[in-house]
């Protein structure tokens, strides 16, 4: 069993449980405010994790880590929608300490993306938009989604020796945990002056 069947089997149950509370605010969505609400609930909890993954994941180590970035899609879909972004503070911040607890976030970030797809499906039907220029972010690697996952994961095992296993599945549940938690506790926000 690779270190991948191990993360996907651990956090089988709490990726239903993210999936299921965002399909549940997909599914609300009324108009570009509401989804440009998410967004900026995605990007607060999303850019600190960003900014400490570009640190603790070392480029000899992942060479294109660079490109594994997601917030400035994030920033060009609001400002496509017409609402610029507003600082909303997360206290939800992940800590992240080691490179081996880094990998497990990096593998929800990564992984997140494989969803894409149906997300930005569900989003244009939804919000009955007519291209699909604010959806970047959803939309991610586009057609380079499965390379990319593909190539993460090779990336990893290569490896997999040096890591530390129990730490790599900790950053997984973690992130999973912390972010369904955010989802929850900012929906409030609803009314965030945007
Ligand atoms: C509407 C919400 C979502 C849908 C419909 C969805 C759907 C999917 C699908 C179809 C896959 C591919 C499964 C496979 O090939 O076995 C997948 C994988 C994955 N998704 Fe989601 N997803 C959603 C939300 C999320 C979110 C919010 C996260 C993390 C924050 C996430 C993390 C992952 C991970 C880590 C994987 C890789 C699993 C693995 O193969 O190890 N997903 N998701």
């Amino acid at each position: 069993m690779t270190i991948f069947d191990h993360l996907k089997l651990a956090t089988k149950t709490q990726h239903q449980s993210v999936e299921k509370v965002l399909i549940g605010e997909l599914k609300n969505l009324q108009n570009a405010k509401d989804y440009a609400n998410l967004l900026h609930r995605l990007y607060a909890f999303y850019a600190p994790v960003e900014a400490q993954l570009q640190n603790i994941i070392n480029e000899n180590f992942m060479p294109d880590i660079k490109l594994r970035q997601h917030m400035h899609r994030i920033l060009q879909d609001l400002s496509i929608l017409g609402y610029p972004i507003k600082p909303i503070d997360c206290n939800e911040t992940l800590q992240i300490t080691t490179p081996s607890y880094g990998l497990g976030v990096l593998y929800v970030i990564e992984g997140s993306t494989l969803g894409g797809q149906i997300i930005s499906a569900m989003l244009i039907k939804q919000l009955n938009l007519n291209d699909a220029t604010a959806i970047s972010y959803f939309s991610s690697y586009k057609d380079q989604t499965l390379p990319m996952w593909k190539q993460l994961k090779s990336e990893v095992l290569a490896s997999q020796e040096e890591l530390n296993e129990h730490q790599i599945v900790s950053g997984a549940k973690d992130t999973f945990d912390m972010l369904r938690q955010w989802l929850l506790k900012s929906k409030p926000l609803e009314n965030i002056t945007l």
